[in-house]
C-alpha cells in the first residue's frame, strides 16, 4: 500500500512546477526551439548575402543582444517607438498599446501560456511590428536574439 502513496506524492512534486507560473510549457519550448533553428539557418544565409548591412551576423544568439533590441528606441513619425513601448520594459507584465491604449497580454512565454504556441502567429507579428518600428522586417539574427531573450525571462 505504500507504493501508490509514494507515487502520488512524487507526481505532486513533479506536476507542481510544470503548472506553476514562471515556467514555459513544452509546446512553447518546442515552437521557440523550432524558430531558433530556422533563424539560425537563415542568419547564416543573410550574413553571407548582406554583409555590411550591419544587422546580419553569424554570431550565436544571445539574450543580452535580444534585450538590447527589445529596448532600442527609434524616432519615427514624430514619435518614440520601442518594442517595450507597447510590451513594457518587463515583458512579464501586461502591456498597453501606445496608440489605442488597449491592454496587451504579457509577451514573455513564462508569463503567458498563449504566447509562442504557433510559429505562424509569431512570424506574422514579428514582421508587422518590425515594419512598424524599423520600416523593414527584422533580420533572422535580430529575431533569434529576441526569442533567446524572451526564453530566458523567468
Ligand atoms: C504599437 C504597439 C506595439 C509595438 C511597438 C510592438 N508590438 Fe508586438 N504586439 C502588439 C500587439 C497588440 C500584439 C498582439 C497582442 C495579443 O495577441 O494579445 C503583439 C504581439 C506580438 C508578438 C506575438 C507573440 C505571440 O506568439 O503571440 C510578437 C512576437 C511581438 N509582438 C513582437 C514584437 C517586437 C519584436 C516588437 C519590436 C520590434 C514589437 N512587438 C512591438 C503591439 C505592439
Amino acid at each position: 500500500m505504500k507504493k501508490p502513496f509514494l507515487l502520488l506524492a512524487l507526481a505532486g512534486v513533479v506536476a507542481f512546477p510544470v503548472c506553476a507560473q514562471g515556467t514555459i510549457s513544452a509546446k512553447q519550448s518546442e515552437v521557440m526551439n523550432k524558430l531558433l533553428a530556422v533563424y539560425a539557418q537563415k542568419a547564416k544565409v543573410e550574413f553571407k548575402e548582406e554583409k555590411g548591412r550591419g544587422t546580419a551576423s553569424d554570431k550565436p544568439f544571445t539574450a543580452e543582444d535580444g534585450r538590447k533590441f527589445y529596448l532600442v528606441r527609434r524616432t519615427w513619425q514624430s514619435g518614440d517607438f520601442t518594442c517595450s513601448g507597447c510590451h513594457t520594459e518587463d515583458p512579464k507584465k501586461e502591456g498597453k498599446h501606445i496608440k489605442t491604449k488597449l491592454p496587451i497580454k504579457p509577451l514573455a512565454p513564462s508569463a503567458n501560456p498563449e504566447r509562442f504556441v504557433d510559429a505562424n502567429i509569431v512570424e506574422a507579428n514579428f514582421t508587422a511590428h518590425c515594419m512598424d518600428l524599423h520600416e523593414r522586417d527584422c533580420t533572422a539574427y535580430e529575431k533569434g536574439n529576441l526569442i533567446t531573450y524572451l526564453k530566458s525571462v523567468k
